[in-house]
């Protein structure tokens, strides 16, 4: 997929992800100051019902009192000491929010704001909230006579007891909007990696064409050559045709066993043999190989092998293959007269090999990916060094399976090192 579609794709379910969350936020909050007015609505009949109350106590205690005072004025001190008391009130509106299936703390009181005096209450603490954030109703609306009183109600956690009513919900949208930006970051970062890993299979593609062509039409022309009828062909010529196509050959059948192996790798079906290998001797041989590609350009390998007991269990085939891929980079890597040390020695119960050079070195960032299946560092037009990113992992999958380690220190232009530490396993 086109690089500029998927930033669109990106940006488009982001803007969409983003209003989806708006829109959520709205409706929750719509749904909120539904709730709220609903509680409103509930407090102002609960309100109504205990004024009617205590208008009906009231008018009782006061025709038992004095019938001809009660028609007219009832003495309200009297009323609000003997008979309305604070536990009455209490039980009456908690009687009503029962009802209603309100289940939070409440304050409440009777107030006078004209002579601003609590008739009655429950916390002396909470009369400023009582009169600030209190619902009200008035008390004896019929009484002309005296000033107005009014019944407060307050509930302390109002706020928190109609979140808990909203709780599903928000629990719901955040457990689904978690869901859905997870799946959404998560189908990014792999297009993202699909798009790399492409992107590297391209790159192996046209490497591996290209590292095939060069033997191929070598050894087509030195084809050309044998059978040309016009060319005299001494001996000494001939055997040289030969030995061309036969090297050519070589190169063909290493390179498709690497890429055989690495499939191998992948399959999970590598196969190690478990035999008594002497390292030093796999090293003395990888050198042999690997020597006059070195000094053609000049170069030198210093072996310092100095463990006292090089002898462990393992695979003589991938070692070998080991030590040649490291040696191979290590040259490969080193643009001028490559100088590689190649050390051995016996630290806790195995053998530390280390591959040393001072060539064009590795990032951070780029040490990190080196082990990657067809990872190689772009190295733009600097370096023209061919391969195919699978070297290293295949060291890797070897280390592993010799149950080892391997680790690297480098920096650009200074050089790398890789430690290979391969334990004595018996
Ligand atoms: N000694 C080194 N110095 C600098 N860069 C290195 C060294 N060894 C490896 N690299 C970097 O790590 C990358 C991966 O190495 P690896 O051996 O896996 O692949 P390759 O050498 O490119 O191809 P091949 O499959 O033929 O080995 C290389 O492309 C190179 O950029
Ligand atoms: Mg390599």
């Amino acid at each position: 997929m086109n690089r500029k579609i998927i930033i669109f794709t990106i940006i488009v379910m982001t803007i969409a992800l983003i209003g989806l969350m708006g829109i959520q936020i709205y409706w929750i909050k719509n749904a909120s100051a539904v709730k709220e007015a609903s509680f409103q609505r509930t407090v102002t009949e609960v309100l109504a019902k205990v004024v009617n109350k205590i208008e009906k106590l009231e008018k009782r205690k006061a025709s038992e009192t004095n019938p001809y005072e009660g028609m007219l004025n009832f003495n309200r001190h009297l009323l609000y000491e003997r008979f309305i008391t604070e536990p009455l009130l209490d039980s009456l509106i908690l009687l009503e929010l029962n009802i209603r299936g309100i289940d939070t703390r409440f304050e409440f009181g009777i107030y006078n704001p004209e002579r601003d005096l609590f008739l009655l209450e429950k916390d002396p603490g909470l009369r400023k909230s009582l009169i600030e954030k209190g619902s009200a109703a008035r008390l004896f609306v019929s009484d002309i006579y005296t000033s107005p009183e009014y019944l407060l109600l307050y509930f302390p956690h109002e706020k928190q007891f109609l979140l808990t009513e909203l709780w599903g919900m928000l629990l719901i949208s955040i457990i689904l909007i978690i869901v859905i930006v997870y799946s959404f970051t998560y189908t990014i970062t792999t297009i993202f990696h699909q798009k790399k890993l492409s992107e590297m299979k391209n790159d192996f593609i046209n490497n591996m064409t290209h590292e095939f062509k060069t033997p191929i039409s070598t050894i087509s022309l030195a084809c050309e050559a044998l059978s040309d009828r016009d060319i005299v062909r001494s001996p000494e010529f001939t055997e040289n045709y030969i030995n061309i196509i036969l090297e050519e050959n070589k190169r063909l059948a290493t390179m498709a066993e690497k890429i055989l192996q690495t499939a191998v790798i992948e399959k999970g079906q590598l196969k190690m043999k478990r035999e008594r290998i002497d390292l030093h001797e796999v090293i003395t041989d990888v050198i042999k190989n690997i020597r006059i590609q070195v000094e053609i350009k000049d170069g030198v390998i210093r072996k310092q092998c100095k463990a006292a007991n090089p002898v462990l269990i393992g695979d003589k085939v991938h070692l070998t293959n080991l030590v040649y891929n490291l040696l191979d980079n290590a040259n490969k890597y080193s643009p001028r007269k490559p100088v590689i040390t190649v050390r051995t020695e016996n630290i806790s119960n195995g053998i530390l090999l280390t591959i040393e050079d001072h060539g064009i070195g590795i990032s951070k960032e780029e040490q990190k990916k080196i082990f990657d299946k067809l990872y190689r560092v772009p190295t733009g037009n600097i370096q023209d060094v061919r391969g195919f990113g699978l070297g290293l992992s295949y060291v890797k999958a070897i280390v592993e399976e010799h149950y080892g380690r391997i680790s690297l220190e480098s920096e650009i232009n200074k050089g790398t090192t890789f430690k290979v530490f391969l334990p004595f396993t018996e």
